[in-house]
């Protein structure tokens, strides 16, 4: 009688979050009084602009506290096709072509339990965010991991995405730019990928949550663009979460042919309805504009950039290339595995995270929760003071190595 009683078979092969457990990890240290400094988070540190607030306030005045059509209002629909043809020049898409969640983390969940079935193979470069496997699996489906080099820039090469390719696969989910790289994909890789892609029948899904946080005049380009004619295989997700820094608002989407935006929205009619009806009008007003607060959070991260990434390389014993994108930093760390740090040898990159948590109070995710161990993702989502102090922090705990 007092037996536990089991939870769903399904789960044993899902890992919770680890960006989430070393967020939580630091959260704990700070609730003991302890001065931690967060590197390790996945969101801007900006307010949400006073535009897209007043947005909110005004949808709750005027009464948009009702359930709203599932897969999303015709008005937020129509304002994300409208900045998708700004985005992406020559590509247009309709408003049922378009599927509004709770977030892009519930897109790409939508899309698992809608594309994929039981034993199909779905391609993965590492290093990847953390949930593009988990979601796989928890859809019943297997993740294959494609490597990439540190040389290649983290991105995955035409021939490695060509090896890994079997009658099973069934999509392949390329983000770029990269968290937690910042890598992203110019044109022409893009296209080398489209080209070997076209050869065979898959979904390919690209997550373009930080299409617009590019650095130093990248061209962010999306794969659609360069292979418009692979359009109807091709599934665009994205969300206000990173652009606007709207993270707690929960609004993500996809961009998708309309038969795959139906079968994602009998989905999402069955679990959350639809996302909140106040949100969806803050993320009208973000896609509506104005775009000068966005332009000046990206240029705050441009500088941030440079600064994190010239004061990593200062540290003997890491190494660290320029993102293009995104607000991380890819720290190679493999030179200070093998030393000797609080007392004990650090073997891992994971080691050298709980060295630095503790020595330096510094909090970083370690690349092995991405698929890439012997690196540690680095966030400049924060001022540039607290990177400052940071770096100097990291610095000293490393030098202390023995
Ligand atoms: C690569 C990537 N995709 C998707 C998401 C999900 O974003 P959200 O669910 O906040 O829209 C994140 C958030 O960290 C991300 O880093």
């Amino acid at each position: 009688m007092s037996e536990k009683i089991p939870v769903a078979q399904r789960l044993s092969a899902v890992k919770p979050s680890a960006t989430v457990a070393v967020a939580q990890r630091a959260r704990e240290l700070k609730e003991q009084g302890i001065d931690v400094l967060s590197f390790s988070v996945g969101e801007p540190d900006f307010d949400t602009p006073a535009h897209i607030r007043e947005g909110a306030k005004k949808a709750i005045d005027s009464g948009a506290t009702r359930y709203t059509a599932v897969g999303g209002t015709v008005e937020l629909r129509e304002a994300i096709c409208d900045a998708s043809a700004k985005r992406r020049p020559g590509i247009t898409y309709k408003p049922s072509e378009v599927v509004v969640s709770v977030g892009a983390k519930h897109t790409l969940f939508n899309l698992a339990l809608g594309l994929y079935d039981e034993g199909d193979e779905i391609l993965i470069p590492a290093p990847y965010w953390v949930s593009y496997p988990e979601q796989v699996r928890l859809a019943g489906a297997n993740p294959i991991i494609v490597e990439t080099t540190e040389e290649s820039g983290f991105r995955m090469t035409p021939e490695a995405l060509r090896a890994a390719i079997t009658p099973k696969t069934k999509a392949l989910i390329l983000c770029s730019p990269s968290n937690p790289t910042g890598a992203a994909y110019t044109a022409e890789q893009l296209r080398a990928l489209a080209d070997v892609a076209a050869e065979h029948s898959f979904w390919i899904i690209v997550d373009e949550i930080y299409g617009q946080l590019v650095y130093s005049g990248f061209d962010q380009k999306s794969i659609v663009e360069v292979a418009p004619e692979l359009k109807d295989r091709i599934i665009i997700v994205d969300g206000v979460s990173k652009t606007f820094a709207m993270t707690g608002w929960r609004i993500g989407w996809m961009l998708a042919p309309e038969y795959v935006s139906k079968a994602c929205q009998k989905i999402q009619s069955q679990s959350t309805t639809n996302p909140s009806s106040v949100a969806q009008l803050a993320a009208v007003a973000a896609l509506r504009g104005p775009w000068e607060p966005m332009e000046e959070m990206r240029q705050a991260f441009e500088a941030r950039r440079s600064i994190i990434v010239e004061g990593l390389n200062a540290i003997d014993g890491i190494s660290c290339g320029m993102p293009e994108g995104a607000f991380y930093a890819f720290a190679n760390v493999k030179a200070l595995i093998g030393k000797q740090g609080g007392g004990k040898t650090l073997e891992t990159d994971v080691d050298v995270a709980g060295y630095l948590l503790e020595e330096a109070r510094c909090a970083m995710v370690p690349g092995t929760a991405f698929g890439a161990p012997g690196f540690l993702r680095v966030s400049y989502a924060a001022s540039n003071e607290m990177i400052r102090e940071g770096l100097s922090r990291i610095g000293e705990a490393v030098a202390k190595l023995a």
